[in-house]
């Protein structure tokens, strides 16, 4: 049986901490869903059009990836996708507590889907969207923290240095 991976989040914008996740959890599943929130945020940095395009053109040369967006309850999409595992990417101790609350809650919505913690490259530990956002709107740089697409796709919207 192959094993089917949902990586679910915002995703706004993809940093190199996901794609290390994405790149170790395609060696470690048969396929890896992006699965990206519509509407997590009222007022995104990037649309849901360009999350997926910045995804699936990092991805492009990866066949174990696909990039789709989802609505709803992540556990029905997993379903849905006849998917059997969830990952996540676990930073720091301070992840822990709503990822642990998160995984439970899913396990007790389906019991068959099974939560599996990753783990990024230790240079990739600090990084969040977040604080690339904060960081860029001020005018700071970011180079190496997410895909040079990202970084680019910021110069264009007047965010970062060039
Ligand atoms: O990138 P993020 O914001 O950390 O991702 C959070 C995400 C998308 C995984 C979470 O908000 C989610 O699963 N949302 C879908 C709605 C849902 O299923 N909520 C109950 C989770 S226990």
């Amino acid at each position: 049986m192959s094993t089917l991976a949902v990586y679910p989040g915002s995703f706004d914008p993809l940093t190199n901490g996901h794609v290390d996740i994405i790149t170790r959890g395609a060696r470690m599943f048969d396929r890896i869903i992006v699965a990206i929130l519509v509407n997590a945020e009222k007022a995104p940095m990037f649309s849901m059009e360009e999350r997926v395009e910045i995804a699936r053109e990092v991805f492009k040369s990866e066949p174990k990836v696909v990039v789709d967006t989802f609505n709803g309850l992540l556990v029905d999409y997993v379903e849905r996708k006849n998917a059997q595992v969830i990952v996540r990417g676990l930073r720091a101790v301070s992840d822990f507590e709503f990822e642990f609350q998160m995984a439970l809650m899913n396990q007790r919505l389906k019991p068959q889907i099974e939560t599996v913690f990753m783990m990024p490259a230790e240079q990739y530990t600090y990084i969040s969207s977040r604080l690339i956002k904060e960081v860029f709107a001020l005018g700071g740089r970011v180079n190496g923290l997410v895909p040079e697409l990202v970084e680019q796709r910021l110069r264009e919207k007047g965010l970062a240095k060039k």
